[in-house]
């Protein structure tokens, strides 16, 4: 079914403690194909992109051909198909953040790091290396305009605050974000998003010491519970959908 078996290049790549973990992921779900997005985001943590060997070890792995698992990753851009940087940074320029600075912040930060839409400022991979990218709503609207370095926001953002961050990942630095876990690295975070949490390894620490969620967040469930709001009641005689009809 695929041709990865005979790919030396792959397993170069791809050694016997990823095959490990590619085992231990399929373990996890009664179908083997199940297991494919976690495993390319395992091959993004060994690689920092999902490359055509990265492609050939999941369709190997899962018995699925290679132009299946293309698919998949051509269709998500969680999934970068060149090399990302040591840092993600991805800027949300949806509806509500463009209109509050997003676009500006993303001008200033492509002007700022002379990098475009999934361009690297930097050699890719190498520390102080950024991608940059555009973000589609980031789920964050209420603290607008957003970013994200490696999936951890960054709230209320301005051009300013903007680059003094890229250039502090830049020296080296690990800014903390305005909440959640601290900031690691792309390929980290990646082994994480697989579902992997070494114990032992500093890298991999998840302790959460900031807030995980924000206070403009909470504000409406707050008024709620200070006012005895409640939401209407659900009407008894709504009927509920046949699941079996066709
Ligand atoms: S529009 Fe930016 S987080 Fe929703």
């Amino acid at each position: 079914m695929t041709t990865a078996q005979n790919n030396p290049a792959q397993h170069d790549v791809f050694g016997p403690d990823v095959e490990a973990k590619a085992k231990q992921l399929i373990d996890r779900y009664p179908q083997a194909r199940s297991a494919l997005l976690p495993m390319l985001h395992l091959v993004q943590s060994v690689q920092g992109h999902v490359s055509q060997e990265g492609v050939a070890f999941c369709a190997e792995q899962l018995d699925l051909s290679e132009a299946e698992v293309s698919a998949v990753v051509t269709f998500y851009t969680m999934y970068k198909r060149k090399p990302c940087g040591e840092h993600l940074v991805s800027v949300c320029t949806n509806t509500l953040c463009a209109a509050l600075g997003g676009d500006a912040i993303y001008a200033k930060l492509s002007e700022h790091l002379g990098a475009g839409h999934e361009e690297v400022a930097g050699e890719a991979g190498e520390p102080g290396s950024i991608m940059l990218e555009h973000a589609e709503c980031l789920a964050a609207c209420d603290l607008a305009p957003v970013l994200q370095v490696n999936y951890e926001y960054y709230d209320n953002q301005t051009p300013e605050t903007a680059v003094e961050l890229v250039d502090s990942l830049r020296r080296g630095e690990r800014p903390s974000p305005s909440r959640g876990a601290p900031l690691t690295d792309f390929k980290s975070v990646e082994l994480q998003l697989a579902g992997f949490f070494p114990e032992d390894d500093e890298a991999f620490r998840i302790d959460v010491d900031g807030p995980s969620q924000a206070v403009e967040t909470l504000r409406g469930a707050q008024l709620a519970a200070e006012r005895a709001w409640t939401a209407p009641a659900m009407p008894e005689d709504v009927p509920l959908p046949d699941l079996e009809a066709k």
